[in-house]
């Protein structure tokens, strides 16, 4: 697919907290996206559902397509990630992985976008419903020209398992939450290095409650990150895309300051022992969505 990979991506859940009203807005969003695609962060993560109400959804889908499409980098230095299989209707949530939903959503996502994402990933799995169906809509989707390849969010190692036989070895993309508050993903990581399969490790930082105090709750990054003469952000970054050769954070941002500040990591070289030293902290509370 794409190679090399990069060492950081970006998520964009952050740049649609809320509506934007003008076009000087919308290019205030897209500009932190630029200013992350322009320090080499060029994986992007979005999704259907991430929009300020139900009846926005797309909207994070229309800004990265918006930055993607005025980028001068060129689209095809990007690598386009969206994800659907869960639905919205006023203040409820729900998760709907059959076959009509996904290629309906998929259908939607290119339509918001713009253009054909590089990759669509289930977002949530419904464990009442069929994985094989929903693992085969996601291929249709792919074979019918709706996107690019195929990937998976949210994964046990057996849902991952199964979902490469279904889909014949071709899933691309796992993104699931690894971060300092939450390490119990090492089956999935080790199945991704031995198929080839880019891991995401989404919230890298504990999202947006986490982010800023990392080095006082979790003060071993903040020791590590005083050895290089950075922060523990930077070192949380450089420790998750250090796990692996395609492992890869795509921390999210609303202000370009905070892409800057985490551009060192992808300079900064942890040692095998800093790495081992950062994987053995305890984790935190959890992720703060059920899986
Ligand atoms: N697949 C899933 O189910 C799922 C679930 C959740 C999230 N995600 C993806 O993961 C992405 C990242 O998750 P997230 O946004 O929740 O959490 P996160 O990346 O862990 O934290 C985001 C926060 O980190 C701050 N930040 C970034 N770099 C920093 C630095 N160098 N120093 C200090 N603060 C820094 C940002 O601040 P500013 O806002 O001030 O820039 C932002 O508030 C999302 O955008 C989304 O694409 C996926």
């Amino acid at each position: 697919m794409r190679d090399p990979w990069p060492r950081i991506g970006v998520g964009a859940m952050p740049l649609s907290r809320t509506l934007y009203h003008s076009s000087e807005e919308l290019a205030s969003r897209t500009a932190v996206l630029h200013a992350a695609f322009d320090a080499g962060f060029t994986v992007v993560d979005t999704a259907d559902v991430y929009a300020p109400s139900a009846e926005t959804v797309g909207h994070n889908e229309r800004i990265v397509g918006e930055a993607v499409r005025t980028w001068s980098g060129g689209r095809d230095s990007l690598f386009v990630l969206t994800k659907n299989g869960l639905r919205r209707e006023g203040d409820h949530w729900w998760r709907d992985n059959s076959r009509d939903w996904m290629l309906t959503a998929a259908e939607r996502s290119a339509d918001a976008l713009g253009f054909t994402p590089d990759c669509t990933a289930v977002h949530r799995l419904n464990r009442e419903q069929s994985w094989d169906e929903c693992v085969l809509a996601l291929c249709e989707a792919r074979d019918t020209g709706l996107t690019g390849s195929i990937g998976l969010s949210n994964v046990t190692a057996d849902e991952l398992r199964r979902a490469w036989q279904v889909s014949e070895g071709s899933v691309v993309v796992v993104e699931n939450e690894h971060s300092p508050r939450r390490r119990d993903d090492q089956a999935v990581i080790d199945f991704c290095g031995e198929h080839g399969i880019t891991y995401l490790p989404w919230s890298p930082l504990g999202g947006g409650n986490e982010a800023a105090a990392l080095g006082d709750i979790y003060p071993a990054f903040a020791l590590i990150a005083a050895a290089h003469d950075t922060t523990a952000q930077v070192v949380a970054l450089a420790w998750l895309a250090a796990l692996g050769q395609r492992v890869i954070p795509v921390p999210g941002f609303s202000r370009v300051e905070t892409v800057h500040a985490s551009a060192a990591a992808q300079r900064v070289q942890l040692t095998p022992h800093e790495v081992a030293t950062l994987s053995a902290v305890a984790p935190g509370a959890g992720s703060v969505f059920p899986d």
